[in-house]
This record gives C-alpha cells, structure tokens and sequence, in this order.
C-alpha cells in the first residue's frame, strides 16, 4: 500500500514549560503524563485517509454515539522512541508495529493504514516531542509511543463504521512496573480466559485487555501481580499474561514460548527475543506447552527460568506461580535469572545504540 497522508504539524501553544517537562521525564512513571502534541488522521469511507495533522495534544470531540464506545472497534500499538548517547532518537523495529496493526485492523474490520503512514505520523510525532524523549544513560526511560485507531462514526447499527479515527499520543515512560526488576507473581486464571479459538486473542485491540481485567483481579486477591491464561477451550496449555508474552528457559538449553495458535498476541518482544535466543546459545521452541509442565518443572528443576516480555515491561522475572490449591516456587532468584538478565540486556543494549544493530532492527 502506498502513503496517502501527510502529517503537517501546529505548534501547541500551551507546551509544558522546561522545568516542569524536566521534573516529568526525572521520574516518568508509566502512562500518565503525556508530551504536548498527538498525531490525528481521519479515514472515511469512499474517500480513504486524509487531515494527517500533528496538533497540541487534548481532549477529542467524540459523539456519545460514536461506535467504538458501545461496539469495541478499536486496535492499539506499543512502541518506544530511545535516545542513544549521540543524542539521536530511535524506534525498535517500526515495521513490525506497522504490520501488526495492518493485521488486528483486518480483524476488526477498521480500514488498513499504510506503513508508510504509520511510520510517517510516530516520524512527525517524535520530532514535535523530541524534547520529551528522555536523556541517554537515565535508566531503563524512553518515550512511549501508542498509536491507536478506532471507530468514531456516530451510528449505533452494527456494521464496520464509515468513519474512523487514527492518533499517536506520547508518554515519557520509566519502568513499567514500579517495583524495578523484581519477579512478577502470577496466578493461574482456571475460570476467566482471555480468548478463544477464532476470537480476537492475536489482535492488539482493547476488548482484549479489557477481557483480561476480571482473571487479573483474582489473581491480585490471592497477592499475584498478573494472572496467566490457559487456552480456552482444554484449560490446559499456557497462552499469556494478557499484557505480556511467557518464555521458559529449560535446563537443557531450550528457551520455550507458547506457539502462536491465533489466540494469542504476536508480541514484537517475543519475536525479537526468538531471532536473538542463538546468539546466547539458546535453542527457541514455540510448542504447545502444559500448565502442568510448569507445575511440575520447576519441582523436577527442568525449568530453570520464567520471563515475561512486553514493549512496555522489557524482559520481567516471574516469580511464583500460584493456582487453586497449590504454588510453585520462583526459579530465578530477586532480581530474576541470569538468562533472563542476559536477554533483557541484550535488547536493551540494541535498543540504546550500546550493542550495534547487526540486524536493521533499529529506525
Ligand atoms: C506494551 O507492552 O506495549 C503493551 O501494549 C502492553 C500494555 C502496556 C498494554
């Protein structure tokens, strides 16, 4: 597909004053302040994308009758800007978003934005904002980049809307969990799934979060930070966190994943994390795996590492694992395991321009 917008941007004229963006970006926290422009583009039917804009970043006008608010038509993206020490700023793998989208818009039935856009408008975005893109060398800080697309036609009919919204907002971004690099506790989600077979479980759209909220809960009342979900229909093999994808790091060298079935999110992580698994003499295995292989792994001491991975969260140590009726114990120790430290700098290291970017990884 070819480009059909152009991004022209105004200049908020209420930025955030210098001081107070600094004592934003010394301790940004996770997605709640926001930088002081967004990308917008409107699709209609019959008349494709068009009003590319960068403007001040605020609230949208949306018709209380708009259809994502009652239907759910809306897919979203998670990526980051990174300064390197040069102080240029870069995105990982752009390309990957882009398709991604492409996909969990054909899913959803939204209209498909060309790569070209895509990456025009986080381009146009990232340079109206580019003083929002945390210094090099302040710990694991970088801009959080979220484009998102949804249905804002005013029209309560069930049908695919004839008007849709596309934006990229911006947000200085620390670790993702406040607790620094200690393992996540996960409860093991038996009643609540997140997706079935044929649903929407690879798209990345909001229904999908919102479906992952209820296991998420049970899990913290039995003092879990996320809960993990089995596949829908057998309860018995591991999908994902609902925010995050699982690896397994096996005594015999192998770094395990659940294969991609169609319910579960095609993380840009976990694919990165499979073509880097060689280099650190790993053997990557996307397979079906048990619950029950976790259970009893960790016992048998075959299963050496648990780690979660996201855009937003890196590489995370897991750390116990609990269900109704019983718990394994955490694998890797308090800050997690050295291959799962191993792998999450490795990335952070291409990711931050420290490690060269053998792969064209890097925008
Ligand atoms: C991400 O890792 O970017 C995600 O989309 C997960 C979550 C913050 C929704």
């Amino acid at each position: 597909m070819t480009a059909e917008l152009t991004f022209t941007a105004t200049r908020s004229d209420a930025p955030l004053p210098d001081a107070d963006r600094e004592a934003v970006l010394a301790d940004p926290g996770f997605g709640s302040t926001f930088t002081d422009h967004m990308a917008l583009a409107t699709w209609t039917k019959g008349e494709g994308w068009h009003d590319g804009q960068v403007r001040a970043f605020g609230p949208l006008q949306l018709s209380p009758a708009a259809a994502v608010l009652h239907y759910a038509q809306e897919v979203f993206e998670g990526m980051k800007a990174y300064r390197h020490e040069d102080g240029s700023v870069w995105t990982f793998r752009p390309d990957r978003n882009a398709a991604r989208m492409a996909r969990s818009c054909e899913r959803l039935a939204l209209p498909v934005l060309p790569e070209e856009d895509f990456v025009g408008a986080i381009r146009a975005l990232v340079q109206a904002d580019e003083p929002w893109v945390p210094a090099y060398g302040t710990g694991e800080t970088s801009l959080y980049l979220r484009p998102f697309m949804f249905a804002s036609e005013a029209f309560l009919g069930v049908r695919p809307a004839n008007e849709v919204t596309f934006s990229v907002i911006a947000s200085p971004a620390g670790a993702y969990f406040s607790g620094g690099l200690k393992p996540v506790n996960l409860w093991v989600s038996q009643d609540y799934a997140r997706a079935g077979e044929g649903g929407t479980g690879a798209a990345k759209c909001g229904g999908n979060y919102a479906s992952s909220l209820a296991g998420q809960l049970e899990g913290q009342a039995q003092g879990c930070d996320q809960a993990v979900f089995l596949d829908s229909s057998t309860h018995t093999y591991i999908e994902e966190l609902g925010g995050m994808n699982l690896f397994f790091v096996t005594k015999d060298g192998r770094l395990r994943t659940p294969a991609l079935t169609g319910s579960i999110l095609e993380g840009v992580t976990r694919d990165s994390i499979l073509e880097l698994a060689p280099d650190l003499g790993l053997t990557p295995e996307e397979s079906r795996i048990e619950i029950d292989w976790w259970k009893e792994g960790v016992a048998s001491g075959e299963i050496t590492e648990v780690f979660a991975c996201g855009t937003a969260a890196v590489v995370t140590p897991v750390g116990e694992l609990r269900w109704a009726g019983g718990s394994a114990p955490s694998t890797g120790g308090e800050g997690g395991g050295e291959m799962t430290r191993t792998i999450r700098q490795s990335l952070l290291d291409i990711q931050y321009g420290v490690a060269e970017d053998t792969r064209g990884w890097m925008t």
